[in-house]
């Protein structure tokens, strides 16, 4: 008689290979059986029989906060959103108060997330004019999915902006680097002309077009000089798209959910809950990031979570806090855009799973298959749910998608084995663990 800790028995396995109708079992965390296990024994079994169980989600960029401020969002709140939206793992950026940019300060971070994440976390560090020859180093460290290099201002302190200071980046280590990509010389060019303030359909007008395709030239010649893979983190234009579909020879694509759901109508309907950077853009964009799902320049889709208070989202433009939270609603949403047709529950498994842990070197992650971690998201693609604010696990208490119904919603969350969420409610302790990457 086979023995497991857990069943899922009868889903629909979103496999690498294609959809099969079969039973997984997990020993000891890892996944251990695929296939008919009518005979075997396990302490919990699930019945998936209506269920497409996909590998466990990751959103490999969330802004967690930690350390920050706890009435906006912390590791517990924000992995706890993270799983009850789906999500068997997050990658934490850095820009926190005060930035993770040290040996100390992941050491630091390492150590508070035991105990308190309900998913398992990478953990980005952060680039500064100050760390540059110690990025190979860092990027070394246990739990590192990737350098971060905000190449244009964000939320937060952190800005390497300049040619020499980046070339001196990518001459330190050997990982892909992350970009945040937008010209900065550009937009501290253009600040001016906006001073006065006015609607908030100008940020996109500020941080233009030419401002982020500048900034992605700029970035892939530096990685072909140097031979440094680039991933580009939430690529927002047709121009980018476009050119990185030919610089695959050292660059990989993030695209966020946002771009792909949103278009600038968003802003007279959200007003400041529709500003992020890079920002939400015309219809032609939005079609350019679809065509990209459609011919795999898309590598990874995540949400940049990135909440802030009610009352900074809420001050006129240009003071505006950029950034909307996501993590919650990513799977959801995504689900959605499955059930209209505009993508395969394979390709999302792909953007979503694959392409995060091939990107970042991400250790047992990325497809169902004997041996890898036992994450599962159990979508019911005969769900349809409305997004509600009351729903957000996030102290900030907002999300840009209330009011949106999404056809196909993420009922149960299984992170390592351990059942972690099921229809709406954590289960068991935070038992998340840190991601090891190669
Ligand atoms: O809109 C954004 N918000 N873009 C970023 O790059 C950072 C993020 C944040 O941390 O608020
Ligand atoms: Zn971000």
């Amino acid at each position: 008689m086979q023995r497991f800790d857990m069943i899922l028995k009868g889903g629909t396995l979103v496999l690498p290979w294609g959809q099969e109708q079969a039973d997984v079992g997990v020993r000891d965390g890892r996944i251990a059986a695929i296939g008919a296990l009518a005979g075997a024994e396990a302490a919990t079994t699930l019945d998936c029989a209506k269920l497409h169980v996909l590998p466990g989600l990751i959103d490999a960029h969330v802004h967690l906060r930690e350390p920050g401020d706890p009435a906006v969002e912390t590791i517990e709140t924000g992995t706890r959103a993270a799983v009850l939206g789906g999500l068997a793992a997050v990658f934490d950026m850095p820009n926190t108060a005060p930035s993770i940019t040290s040996s100390e300060q992941l050491a630091w971070k390492r150590d508070f997330v035991r105990g308190r994440a309900w998913c398992d976390m990478g953990l980005y560090v952060g680039a500064t004019k100050k760390n540059l020859d110690d990025l190979g180093r860092l990027e070394a460290e246990a739990n590192v999915c990737a350098v971060k290099i905000f190449a244009g201002s964000s939320t937060g302190d952190l800005l390497v902006e300049d040619d020499a200071s980046l070339e001196r980046a990518m001459r330190s280590g050997r990982r892909a680097i992350c970009y945040h990509s937008e010209d900065e010389y550009r937009l501290q060019e253009r600040r001016p002309l906006y001073e006065g303030g006015g609607p908030h359909k100008l940020h996109a007008e500020w941080r233009d077009v030419e401002a982020a395709f500048l900034g992605t030239r700029r970035l892939i010649a530096l990685a072909r000089k140097t031979g440094r893979p680039a991933h580009i983190l939430h690529v927002s234009t047709a121009e980018e798209l476009e050119f990185l579909g030919r610089a695959r020879d050292v660059a990989s694509v993030e695209v966020l959910l946002n771009h792909l759901t949103q278009t600038d109508e968003a802003y007279d309907r959200l007003g400041g809950y529709a500003v992020m950077n890079p920002p939400i853009r015309d219809a032609r964009h939005m079609a350019a990031a679809w065509a990209a799902m459609a011919n795999g320049t898309i590598d990874v889709v995540g949400s940049d979570h990135a909440p802030h208070a009610r009352a900074n989202k809420e001050k006129p433009w240009p003071a505006t806090a950029a950034g909307l939270t996501g993590v919650q609603t990513i799977v959801p949403l995504m689900l959605d855009h499955v059930s209209a047709g505009r993508l395969s529950l394979s390709r999302l498994a792909d953007v979503m799973c694959a392409g995060p842990a091939r990107v970042y070197g991400a250790v047992g992650k990325g497809r169902i298959a004997v041996g890898y971690d036992a994450d599962f998201t159990l979508a019911d693609m005969g769900a349809s749910r409305v997004i509600e604010d009351s729903w957000i696990a996030s102290p900030c208490g907002w999300t840009p998608f209330a009011g949106t119904r999404c056809q196909g919603w993420p009922k149960g969350t299984v992170v390592r084995g351990k059942l972690a969420m099921m229809e709406d409610s954590v289960v068991g302790e935070a038992s998340g663990e840190l991601v090891r990457f190669r």
